[in-house]
């Protein structure tokens, strides 16, 4: 089994932009197009952890496309995807990202549950019930933005905050909180028909030259989302999750939480090997079929990309001999 954690295509027209925790941007030099490849490595409390895991990426892409495209379908909103051109990459529209993240949380669980129980009911301007317990269903899903932060953590911001700090205008604000409870309001509906739960995700949005606000980036996925067996939410104590949370929790258990100076722990082949299985099981269920587990080569990829960029030159300038 093979990972992909890095990429350096030279291809002329399409530069590297950006290197994310996850996904490698490029863009299509003059065209306002962005090439993301989605690799397999993996991020956990904001930092890239030093393994690569076997299929992560088509899982994200094919996912966050799929997800992506019912959006559209739905008549939700208006998305920033072009073209999937390989099961590790899509083509799409680049556009301005608004540095803020949309959350939204169906349930009181992880950071929100732990700032709960320290006594906190103040959130992103919104004041919680008393009484809640950890797992417990919010009576309507609730949104909670945060900054996007180059580095390091994001924080918690209320939309009053977002307009005075110039993130984004009151109507652009109101828009997208719209946008994301009808995204989670589908994301929930399709979990369901598969057995799970949508618990929380979050969303990013971006604003085209017109002015128009498109959802960007990932959909759906276990990176940027909860899941959990729904059976197991009503039978076990602790919601069975079908995320990377069971990885988070492995690492606070080596006593590792992101921060500064924190030794890195071990890797094994086999733990590799179940995060892997992990991403394979979440997309079982949400695709309703199986991956077909591909070990992708570097070159594969960039042949996707310049058959591509070639298709596209061929439709500008059409031979006429
Ligand atoms: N259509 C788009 N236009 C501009 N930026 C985008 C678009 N889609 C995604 N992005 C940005 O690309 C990056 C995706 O890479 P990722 O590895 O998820 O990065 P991060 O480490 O910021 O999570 C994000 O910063 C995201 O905001
Ligand atoms: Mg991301």
């Amino acid at each position: 089994m093979n990972a992909i954690v890095k990429t350096d295509f030279q291809i002329p027209g399409v530069k590297k932009i950006h290197t994310g925790k996850v996904r490698d941007i490029y863009e299509v030099e003059g065209k306002d197009l962005l090439v993301v490849i989605a690799t397999d490595r993996i991020s956990a409390f904001d930092v890239v952890l030093p393994v690569g895991i076997p299929f992560k990426g088509s899982v994200l892409n094919e996912v966050a496309f799929d997800f992506l495209g019912k959006a559209e379908a739905a008549g939700i909103c208006d998305t920033w995807i072009v073209n999937k051109i390989h099961p590790m990459v899509t083509v799409g529209r680049k556009v301005k990202p608004f540095a803020i993240e949309m959350i939204v949380r169906g349930y009181l669980t992880g950071s929100l549950w732990r700032e709960y129980n320290k006594g906190v009911r103040q959130i992103c301007g919104l004041t919680l019930p008393d009484g809640m317990e950890e797992f417990e269903m919010f009576e309507m899903p609730i949104v909670t933005p945060t900054t996007k932060a180059e580095n390091g953590h994001d924080e918690n911001i209320s939309p009053e905050e977002i307009v005075a700090q110039g993130l984004a205008t009151k109507e652009e604000y109101e828009e997208m909180e719209n946008v994301a409870i009808q995204l989670f309001d589908m994301g929930t509906e399709v979990a369901y028909k598969k057995g799970l739960i949508l618990v929380d995700t979050k969303y990013e949005f971006g604003k085209t030259d017109c002015g128009e606000i498109i959802l960007i980036d990932e959909l759906h996925t276990p990176d940027s989302s909860r899941y959990w067996y729904e059976d197991s939410y009503w039978t076990a104590k602790t919601p069975r999750s079908l995320d990377k949370e069971f990885v988070r929790q492995w690492l606070i258990s080596q006593g590792f939480k992101g921060e500064k100076n924190q030794q890195m722990p071990e890797f094994t082949k086999e733990f590799v090997e179940e995060i892997s299985e992990r991403y394979l099981e979440l997309y079982d269920n949400i695709m309703g079929e199986k991956l077909v587990k591909t070990d992708y080569s570097l070159e594969e990829i960039e042949a996707a990309i310049k058959d591509f960029i070639e298709g596209m030159e061929e439709v500008e300038h059409p031979k006429t001999d």
